[in-house]
Order: structure tokens, then C-alpha cells, then sequence
């Protein structure tokens, strides 16, 4: 059966300059490195300047993925952008990163799904290309989550961090079987009865305020181990592909130990889960991206290569998606 497939084709990503250590967070807040890297693995994470935006930091992942796949802005008829910290209200960040690649026709539109956010986005950007309203995509998951930070609350501000990441989507004819190249299977879940677990105090139509990041974190952890687990299997199902023959598993990087839960769950070796949490902290929409990306660019993902992403986060929403390289 003939079916267009949604290739990956490049990939990118930028970390804003700054870096703040564990230690430098204990100056400030009382906490301690061995305490943030027991419960979560994270040694360092990256934070925006302040005139740097979420769409700067965009672009510079846009324009890498781009450079990746030897392709100009003008080349892209779709951007999707997975943010829970856009620039502004309206308009879409998406249609900042258009202007700035240069890119004058098209369609460009954010997504909302916090941390699931760039798996969401890669999810809406394939159909797009796989019904034929595009050829070539940029798929963009980037958050300035320094943003809104509680220093008070110890709890949440150790675990965040900002940056973006980026992949470039190509029309490719696949023969329908999951020998394919290109996104095999997306899966997408939301539950809003869990709302108070996760969210961020504030917005344009109830406080008028930004907020801050308010996070159950136990119950958050025990949520994802589950639904992680659940979404996981659904794209193994969905294609008939056995654990064992999954090559790399790029998780989202919110937390050390629920990604070697999964690891763990899908039997995998540990050399073959992508861990980069350590790096940067939780970046939200941009963790899968960030992580894959330099996987990719490290060698360790190679064509023909099976990815599995999973992600979960604010709403509470869960993902994942299963490609071949
Ligand atoms: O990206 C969206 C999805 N989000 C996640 O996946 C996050 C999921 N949750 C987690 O990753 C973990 O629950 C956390 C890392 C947030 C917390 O780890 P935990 O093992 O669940 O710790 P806890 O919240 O149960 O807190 C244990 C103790 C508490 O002290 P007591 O009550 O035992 O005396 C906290 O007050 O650790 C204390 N604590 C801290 N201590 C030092 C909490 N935050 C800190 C801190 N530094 N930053």
C-alpha cells in the first residue's frame, strides 16, 4: 500500500548561553546539589537572557535543523510550535520564527501541551504532511520556563531549564509497512481531570497575571510512570514492533529516575536510552527534541535506526511516537 510518510530530515537545537549550576541554585534556595541529583539527575540547566525570547531561541533551533537538512526557510510550508511560554499572548510564536526564516507563504501556529508538547506538534505536523497540506515541515518544541519560576517554592525550581529544539519533516513515499522511513505511529492522550496537579497559576482570562509553575510532584511522578508505560505499548502494538527491536529511546528529560523506569520497562539497554536531563533540566516542549538532537549528531542514531519518544506533562497530557530514521 502506498502512503506518504513524514521523514525526519534534520534536527537542531540551542541552549541560551547561561548556565546555572545545582551549587549556584543553593546560594539562593535551600536546597543542595546532592539532593537535586539523587532525586532527579539534573546537574545543570540553561536559562534565557533577559531580552532573549522563547522565538529567539526557536529560531536558532529552526535555522540548525534547517542547516541539517540543507534546506532554506523558503522551502518549509508548515511550522508547528509546541510552547507552554510563548512570547506574547497572540500572535502564535510560530508565525515570529515564519518572518524570521524568511519564510513568506505557508501556514505557521503554536500547540499547547506542555512537556507532551513537541510530541503533540510532531504529531499534527504528520498529518498535515500525510493528508498532503505539506511538504516539508518544521516541527519546534521551545520554553523560557525561568520565566515563570517560583524561588520560593523549592520544590519546582530546581527542575526547569529554557532551550529549543527543532526537526525538519519531508514528504517521503513509504510502502505502508514499518519498514518505512519516517513516523511510523503518534499516540496522544489528555486527562484534565488532573489539572491542579500541574499548571501554572495564572493567565490572560482568569488572573491577568503570568503565574508561576505549582506542581504535586509525587503524584505527578506516579501518574507518569503509568501513563508512560500505557502510551509506550500503544506504539509498540500499533506496529507490531517488539521492545527488542527498538534501537534508541529518547524520553522526555524531566526526571533520571522515571526515564530509567521506562528503560527498565521496555528491557532496554541503558546505553540505548537517551539521557540529557543532567544537562539542561526539564525544558518542557523542547526536551525530546533537545535530546534527540544530539543523539543524532553524536552518531548514535543512524538511518533505519527505531526511535521511540514518550512524553507527559501539564493537563495532564501523555505521548509518544514511534520512527524509523
Ligand atoms: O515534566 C512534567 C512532568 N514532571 C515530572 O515528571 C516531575 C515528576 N516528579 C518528580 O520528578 C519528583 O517528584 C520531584 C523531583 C519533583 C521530587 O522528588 P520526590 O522524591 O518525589 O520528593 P518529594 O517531593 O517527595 O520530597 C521529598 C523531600 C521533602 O522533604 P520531607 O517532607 O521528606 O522532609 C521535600 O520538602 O525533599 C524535600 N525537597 C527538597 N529538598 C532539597 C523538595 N524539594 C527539595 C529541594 N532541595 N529542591
Amino acid at each position: 500500500m502506498n502512503l506518504v510518510r513524514s521523514r525526519i530530515v534534520g534536527t537542531g537545537a540551542y541552549l541560551p548561553a547561561r548556565v546555572v549550576t545545582n551549587d549556584e541554585l543553593a546560594v539562593q534556595v535551600d536546597t543542595s546539589d546532592e539532593w537535586i541529583v539523587q532525586r532527579t539527575g539534573i546537574r545543570k540547566r540553561h536559562f534565557a537572557a533577559k531580552d532573549e525570547k522563547t522565538s529567539d531561541l526557536a529560531i536558532r533551533a529552526a535555522q540548525a535543523a534547517l542547516e541539517s537538512a540543507g534546506l532554506q526557510g523558503s522551502d518549509i510550508d508548515l511550522i508547528v510550535l509546541a510552547t507552554a511560554t510563548p512570547d506574547q499572548t497572540f500572535p502564535a510564536t510560530a508565525t515570529r520564527v515564519q518572518a524570521a526564516l524568511g519564510m513568506e507563504v505557508g501556514i505557521a501556529f503554536d500547540v499547547q501541551a506542555v512537556c507532551s508538547g513537541f510530541i503533540y506538534a510532531l504529531a499534527v505536523a504528520d498529518n498535515f504532511v500525510r493528508v498532503g497540506q505539506a511538504r516539508k515541515a518544521l516541527v519546534i518544541g521551545a520554553e523560557t520556563f525561568s520565566r515563570i519560576l517560583d524561588w520560593e517554592d523549592r520544590g519546582t525550581c530546581v527542575l526547569f531549564g529554557d532551550g529549543a529544539g527543532a526537526v525538519v519533516l519531508s514528504a517521503e513515499q513509504g510502502d505502508g509497512t514499518s519498514a518505512d522511513h519516517g513516523v511510523l505511529t503518534t499516540h496522544l492522550h489528555s486527562d484534565g481531570r488532573h489539572h491542579d496537579l500541574l499548571y501554572v497559576d495564572g493567565g490572560v482570562s482568569s488572573t491577568r497575571t503570568v503565574g508561576h509553575v505549582r506542581m504535586a510532584g509525587r503524584e505527578v511522578f506516579k501518574h507518569a510512570v503509568v501513563r508512560l508505560a500505557e502510551v509506550v505499548d500503544e506504539a509498540l502494538e500499533a506496529t507490531g514492533i517488539s521492545p527488542a527491536d527498538i534501537d534508541w529511546l529518547v524520553p522526555h528529560q524531566a526526571n533520571k529516575r522515571i526515564i530509567d523506569a521506562m528503560g527498565k520497562k521496555l528491557d532496554l539497554d541503558p546505553n540505548r536510552v537517551v539521557m540529557t536531563v543532567d544537562q539542561h533540566a526539564n525544558t518542557s516542549a523542547a526536551s525530546v527534541p533537545l535530546a534527540l538532537d544530539v543523539a543524532v549528531r553524536d552518531g548514535r542514531i543512524q538511518p533505519g535506526h527505531l526511535v521511540l519518544m514518550e512524553a507527559m506533562g501539564g493537563g495532564f497530557t501523555w505521548a509518544s511516537a514511534l520512527v524509523r530514521w
